[in-house]
């Protein structure tokens, strides 16, 4: 297209545009504006915000508590003199929240992030925001996007793991999934909501770097790559001020750099203040109106608090919802709809299957054959599985099959299979002893509000599982936890698959991979250690604080960065994971061999080109994993993963991968100039299926 044909197109849009104003002008009051879908957003919401009161614009800004129907877990009443439609807000991380029925619960987002596939994620949201949409929720609160700093936070099974690329990935592509379903997505908790103890104060106390290289760039896609409407400000301190009303990180970073133009709402009660929340960059406060209501509309009329900064609050809150549709389409559905659906449970239970990680599997104990005599113990295994965390990503599950359940159908109802919940560990051996093969069921309680008080499986099951390998050689540990655990019997034991909390179809997606109707390709989205003191953040001072402070002194060695950077033997890396088959990476390629320095993020991109063969004699996926070493000078982690892809293969299918580089591969964040800078140097691309198992390399130059 020429440039004159481009001019005249542009030309004949903008007259379009004015004339359907002029009518909307002429068939409603030209003050109705907003109701005309053709303009922009922006200019919807402007429209709307000069015909809004005082008492109008505050009512947007907060949520009414108690709510007048027991739903929901926020409420903002709509306008109808406006239009302007109710927000109904519920929870929702994996599966509606919020005691809602008649839902699926879907595995924790740990388990979905195991996937390391994208596309996963991006349906994972497709489906929580369906149902979420069918139940009449305008504003989904998920995901949950913080990075895992502490082994033990009470909420790693709502997170994506401890790498800020990968979150980054997983993050933008669940919160497309929801936006593309109906309702506008809330990312929490921003920012540095990484441990439970002391969660309402805790001061996290952390360096400008660190901030934006471990802990922004979830925060960073989902404004970029997600087009979130909203985010979730966070209960704690970062640096001394409260997330809901610190202006370094509202204003400076989020409208500033990330040039997000959604809004932000607090946490449940995290507010803290009217004046300096108003002015420091708090939209909305949510679930009352304890500073949000008389008090700032006192602090406006007294002319504390100008109306341009409120106009700009509520320009925040219409934006996101005239993007989304909110005022143009008919409400979503209600409260008491049923949202479940054959397809959606299937999803469930795919989704479970794609994020069970095989840790071990000596002597290829498994896949196990249908004959094999199986003794089941745990309690998890039978009558109480660990299918979900506590907290508010709670979930009424419609039905959970239990491992037991899910073993026996699988197998047939001849099978042979036995089962003791543990509580007696002789009994259980006796039963563990008569079978061919003994699984036990591991299960940790985590939960938002608590962190877990270290990192050993619970009450008696270390033992139960040392009685079982005691007298059956053949013991596998599946694990439902929702984060890393040790594993002081790790020897005794012929293997150990991470099941995390797996949903609804728990023993249906345990039963699949156990006897290999699904072959295991998750890998690892955070470390396990091998000691409670081999962590990054094993001091009092960095977890779980001293005096209400977090030193988040590890700075940029956040999970595996640390094991490498201090050359700590993990029980399992991050990103490693085992399957049925077996795969081979060859033939590293990079283009270009050198990149040009700049200011900014890097703009040219490398491509990464390898094959990948599955030389088994099973069909499966490998996870290939980018990970970047920068020079010395940089200051860096010794290396960190920069791109990812999971590739399905045939037994004995090669394919050919190419990876894009993420744009900061070969940048650091400078701190003085407050921006993403090249240095020069030689950097090491390094590709291979763990952070530990790296066989391929090449070299990439960053010259002036
Ligand atoms: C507190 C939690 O931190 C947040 O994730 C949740 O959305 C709200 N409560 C509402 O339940």
């Amino acid at each position: 297209m020429s440039d004159l044909v481009r001019k005249l197109k542009c030309l004949l849009v903008g007259v379009a545009i004015l004339g359907r104003i002029a009518v909307s002008a002429q068939e409603n009051t030209p003050s109705r504006a907003w109701e005309n879908k053709a303009l922009p957003p922006e200019l919807r919401a402007d429209s709307l915000i000069a015909a809004m009161t005082l008492d109008e614009k505050i009512t947007l800004m907060h949520g009414v508590d108690p709510m007048p129907q027991k739903a929901y877990v926020g409420y903002v009443p709509g306008i109808p003199r406006l239009g302007i439609p109710s927000l109904h807000l519920a929870d929702g991380r994996a599966g509606v929240g919020n005691d809602a029925i008649d839902v699926t619960l879907l595995p924790a987002p740990i388990a979905a992030a195991s996937s390391w596939d994208p596309g996963l994620l991006e349906k994972f949201g497709e489906v929580l925001g369906r149902e979420e949409w069918i139940k009449g929720t305008n504003v989904a609160l998920a995901p949950s996007i913080d990075v895992v700093r502490v082994p033990e936070w009470g909420r790693t099974f709502e997170s994506y793991g401890e790498d800020p690329y990968l979150n980054a990935q997983m993050a933008a592509a669940e919160i497309r999934g929801i936006q593309s379903a109906g309702p506008i997505a809330d990312a929490n908790m921003y920012l540095t909501m990484n441990q439970e103890s002391n969660r309402f104060d805790q001061n996290s106390v952390v360096d400008d770097r660190t901030l934006h290289e471990i802990y922004l760039p979830p925060f960073a896609a989902a404004v970029q790559d997600g087009h979130v409407g909203t985010f979730m400000c966070a209960y704690v301190k970062t640096n001394g001020k409260y997330s809901c009303e610190n202006p370094d990180l509202l204003i400076t970073i989020l409208r500033g750099q990330l040039k997000f133009d959604g809004w932000v709402m607090s946490d449940w009660g995290a507010t803290h203040s009217a004046i300096p929340s108003a002015e420091n960059g708090l939209d909305q406060e949510m679930p009352g109106s304890k500073y949000y209501g008389d008090s700032l509309k006192a602090a406006v009329t007294a002319g504390q608090v100008t109306m341009s900064v409120i106009d700009n609050h509520v320009r925040h809150i219409l934006v996101p919802m005239f993007r989304q549709g909110i005022f143009d389409r008919a409400p979503s559905g209600s409260w008491t709809a049923s949202a479940r659906s054959p397809e959606r449970d299937a999803f469930s239970r795919e989704v479970a299957e794609k994020g069970t990680v095989l840790l071990k599997n000596a002597g290829h104990l498994l896949p196990l054959r249908k004959q094999t005599r199986v003794a089941i113990l745990g309690v998890a295994g039978g009558a109480s599985p660990k299918a979900e965390g506590g907290g508010s990503s709670g979930v009424v599950a419609p039905y959970k099959i239990s491992p037991f359940d899910g073993i026996r159908n699988y197998a047939g109802k001849e099978a042979d299979v036995t089962y003791s919940d543990g509580s007696d560990l002789k009994a259980s051996a006796e039963v563990a002893r008569a079978a061919d093969v003994a699984i036990v069921f591991a299960q940790t309680d985590e939960t938002e509000g608590s962190d877990r008080p270290n990192l050993s499986l619970p009450g008696n099951q270390d033992a139960l599982i040392e009685a079982a390998a005691a007298v059956n050689r053949n013991t596998i540990v599946v694990l439902d936890t929702g984060g890393p655990v040790l594993m002081p019997w790790i020897d005794q034991v012929a293997g150990v698959v991470e099941a995390w909390y797996p949903g609804q179809e728990d023993g249906n997606a345990i039963a699949a991979i156990l006897y290999g109707d699904f072959n295991p390709s998750a890998k690892l989205p955070l470390t396990f250690p091998r000691t409670a003191t081999a962590i990054p953040t094993a001091s009092p001072q960095q977890w779980p604080g001293v005096n209400g402070e977090s030193a988040y002194s590890e700075q940029l060695d956040v999970g595996y960065r640390w094991y490498d950077a201090t050359n700590t033997e993990p029980l399992f890396p991050f990103g490693f994971g085992l399957s049925y088959t077996v795969f081979e990476l060859s033939h590293l390629v990079l283009t270009p061999a050198t990149v040009h320095s700049q200011t900014g993020p890097a703009r040219t991109q490398v491509m990464v080109k390898v094959d990948v063969r599955n030389t088994g004699d099973r069909d499966g996926a490998e996870v290939v994993q980018v990970y970047v070493e920068q020079p010395a000078q940089n200051g860096e982690p010794p290396r960190q993963l920069r791109a990812f892809a999971r590739v399905p293969l045939r037994a004995g299918e090669k394919r050919t991968v190419s990876l894009g580089l993420d744009p900061h591969s070969f940048s650091i964040y400078d701190s003085s100039s407050q921006q993403w800078i090249s240095p020069t140097g030689e950097y090491t691309v390094r590709v291979g299926t763990s952070s530990r198992d790296l066989p391929l390399s090449g070299k990439v130059g960053v010259k002036q």
